[in-house]
């Protein structure tokens, strides 16, 4: 598996998951950033999911009109990927326009839901980033089976 794009992935990049670094995965994140779709806001995310075959699919966040709708782009990414039959998730990169974006609540329990061993970095386009799990950012996080 090289370090290209994959032809039939459309923007989900295959790559090698033992070869992806840390900054590989948030320069994805901060790529894709630029398509997020956030004219309310103005607050562009960018996300970029590595599962464990190395496979990255990306996520950006997309508002709408009646503000509702709106996605997180920490969800878009883990719902193309569970979309499209990936269950095994190693790391998500997480980057924006400011220092770093701690993710909303509502991502945070999808991402302990489908990842309760899932790495999150949370960086921006100066490349600095800060490095936490999922059960730190969600501890005693609600389980139906419990
Ligand atoms: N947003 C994300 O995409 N991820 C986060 O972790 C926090 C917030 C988005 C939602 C909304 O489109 C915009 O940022 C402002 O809240």
């Amino acid at each position: 598996m090289g370090n290209t794009r994959g032809p039939d992935c459309g923007d989900d990049w295959i790559r090698d998951p033992i070869l992806m670094t840390d900054g590989q995965l948030l320069e994805i994140a901060n790529e894709v950033r630029e398509r997020a779709y956030a004219p309310y806001s103005g607050f562009k995310v960018g996300a970029a999911l590595l599962c464990a075959d190395g496979t990255v699919f990306t996520g950006v966040n997309i508002e709408n009109a009646t503000y509702t709708p709106s996605i997180c782009a920490e969800r878009t990414a883990f719902f193309k990927a569970i979309s499209e039959g990936h269950k095994d998730f190693v790391k998500i990169a997480v980057t924006c326009d400011k220092e770093f974006c701690s993710p909303c609540g509502v991502c945070r329990q999808v991402m302990a839901e489908h990842a309760p061993e899932l790495e999150v970095l949370l960086g921006n386009p100066q490349g600095t980033f800060k490095r936490m799990t999922i059960q730190e950012l969600l501890p005693e996080a609600f389980k139906l089976n419990d």
